[in-house]
């Protein structure tokens, strides 16, 4: 095969590859919402990797039972309780944490209501968790790359941002407006972002998950009826686990994805191939 007798397995993390790739090891990361679903399933992963991760969170039991969790790691996972649409404690608590080497802006929410119902309350909840949230953070990580640079020992690029976007960052979402037109801001917000921050070697990027088991959507997959009905929007025929996003994001954050900036990732098992088109049209 192209690689030899190695497996591909083998042939990863390889002294060799190690000393091109820098591993996520000491790593200083960030992840927002990581006190429940995808966010916890990152928090996790990365701190498996041996990063520094430093997880915000409004939930503060989830979250402190995640800590604890994991608090046997060599690298455990820190708990900072943060609102993300309160300005200057996301400025404050970007201080507290002090240098960041990986953003991952996961926190995000849902109020869904039919449309004409959905109060202006919902619309702004959605917006100013899923979307403005994402630009306080990001302004505040692309603030510390900026005014540190490339550090070679620590990686090829300066920073790196990962926006946890959404399939519906392309599908409509009837019912769900605000959450839909969160995510399709969150699309330009992250092109933009990379666009403007790549000559500084800062790289931006989403992850877009499709239907992933957590509390979110628990009535997507929580009774027997409810899961079919979800699976026949899924080509792979498996809802997703928080873990298939959580190694997207570890790839996505270190250096194997150098190159890649102003993408998005559906991790999704084909949910954006048009299902219903599989058998007609
Ligand atoms: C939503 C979930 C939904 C999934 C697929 C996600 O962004 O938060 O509620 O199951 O998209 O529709």
């Amino acid at each position: 095969s192209y690689f030899g007798e190695q497996t591909l397995e083998k042939n990863y993390n390889t002294p060799r590859e190690q000393a091109i790739y820098p591993s996520l090891a000491g790593k200083r990361v960030v992840v927002t919402g990581g006190g429940s679903g995808i966010g916890a399933g990152i928090v996790e992963a990365f701190a498996r990797q041996g990063a520094l991760v430093t997880f915000l969170d409004i939930a503060e039991k989830d979250s402190r039972a995640l800590a604890a969790s994991l608090a046997a790691l060599p690298a455990p996972p820190a708990f900072v309780p943060c609102d993300l649409t309160d300005l200057p404690k996301v400025a404050q608590t970007f201080e507290i944490i002090g240098p960041v080497d990986i953003l991952i802006n996961n926190a995000g929410l849902q109020q869904d209501a039919p449309f004409q119902e959905m109060s202006l309350q919902q619309w702004e909840r959605v917006i100013s968790v899923n979307l403005t949230g994402q630009f306080l953070c990001a302004r505040e990580a692309a603030r510390e790359f900026l005014r540190r640079g490339v550090v070679p020992e620590v990686s090829r690029a300066a920073g790196k941002i990962i926006c946890m976007s959404s399939v519906h960052e392309v599908i409509p979402w009837a019912g769900h407006v605000n959450y839909a037109a969160s995510k399709g801001g969150i699309m330009q917000l992250m092109k933009s972002m990379a666009q403007e921050l790549a000559p500084q070697k800062i790289r931006v990027n989403s992850i877009a998950p499709g239907a992933i088991q957590t509390p979110i959507n628990r009535a997507a997959w929580g009774t027997p009826e409810a899961l079919a009905a979800l699976l026949k929007l899924i080509p792979d025929g498996r809802i997703g686990e928080p873990d298939d996003i959580a190694r997207a994001a570890v790839w996505l954050a270190s250096d194997q994805s150098d190159y890649i900036t102003g993408a998005t990732i559906f991790v999704d098992g084909g949910m954006t191939l048009y299902p219903g088109f599989a058998t007609g049209g």
